[in-house]
């Protein structure tokens, strides 16, 4: 495997496009046929727009609970979630999709893979593509091999990744809503207030040794989950590896080197409308 940072440096600057996309609400102009991705998460749902030159071109998101341990815990309120987010974005472009890729967390059974497709059928949408989440990760990264580590809301998840498949995956709970339990039981605030100055980047010196800890908990998990298992480079990405330190204690752990592109929360859901390049 080579590692081509320059290449990830031009794919930071179109997860950061994207992030921004997301959060105006702005639409970029588009070649061609257009894609439309969604991210059913234990924190947010994304929708993701890409052209046909895999550019990003939109996005929208909506903090929710409609997801739990990988699993679709509240069917009407997935479903109506994306039903106006992709109503919205469809507004937004002028445009108006018939089908959306949809991407699941790896190692789901069978039957919760039905449930997350079930909920891109009820949104009057047909399923594109089923996408495993480190493969669209990998795809927004542009690489087909390698380590891929998402920490979310609810798990992290370690994945490595072969000619753009999963080879190895394992998911734990352990993500963000435990950082924001532990910063709730030591400053004694509501879980909100807490979840709040987690994210507040002007509270960060309160946060970051607090929710180390936690972080540090995650890197072993991927340390055991990566005993024995060659991988030159790790990539972390989600939202909870967004604290500064994040990189280095997952670096600390594992003994190689980690990289985190800027906006780890959006590169996954950036990825799931992307062209499979690497199976090609
Ligand atoms: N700037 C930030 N600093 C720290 N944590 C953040 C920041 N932004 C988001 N988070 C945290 O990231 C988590 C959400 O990340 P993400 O959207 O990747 O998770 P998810 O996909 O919904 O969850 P999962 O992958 O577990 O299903 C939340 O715990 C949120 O508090
Ligand atoms: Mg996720």
């Amino acid at each position: 495997m080579t590692t081509d940072t320059t290449a990830l440096s031009e794919r930071e600057r179109m997860i950061h496009r994207f992030a921004d996309l997301v959060r105006t609400g702005d639409v970029e102009e588009y070649e061609g046929e257009l894609r439309l991705g969604i991210d059913l998460g234990t924190a947010n749902i994304v929708v993701s727009v890409v052209d046909a030159d895999d550019r990003p071109v939109a996005g929208g998101w909506v903090h929710s609970t409609v997801v739990r341990d990988g699993v679709v815990v509240d069917w009407a309120g997935a479903t109506s979630a994306v039903r106006a987010l992709t109503n919205d974005v469809q507004e937004r472009l002028g445009h108006h999709f018939d089908k959306a890729s949809v991407s699941i967390p790896p190692g789901i059974a069978a039957g919760d893979v039905k449930v997350f497709e079930n909920v891109v059928v009820a949104s009057d949408l047909d399923v594109a593509e089923v996408v495993d989440e480190p493969v669209a990760a990998a795809r927004a990264l542009g690489i087909a091999d390698g380590c891929v580590i998402d920490i979310g809301h609810g798990t992290t998840g370690v994945s490595v990744l072969e000619k753009g498949r999963v080879k190895l995956s394992v998911d734990e709970a352990t993500g963000g809503h435990h950082m924001t339990l532990v910063l709730s039981g030591a400053y004694q605030v509501p879980y909100e207030e807490a979840e709040a100055m987690k994210k507040d980047p002007a509270r960060r010196d309160d946060v970051v040794g607090i929710i180390r800890p936690t972080l540090d908990k995650m890197a072993s998990i991927a340390e055991r989950s990566l005993k024995g298992v060659d991988v030159p480079i790790v990539y972390l990405v989600g939202g909870s590896s967004s604290f500064p330190n994040a990189p280095d204690v997952f670096a600390a752990r594992l003994g190689r080197p980690v990289l985190r592109p800027a906006e780890p929360l959006f590169v996954t859901p950036l990825g799931i409308p992307m062209t499979a390049k690497e199976t090609h």
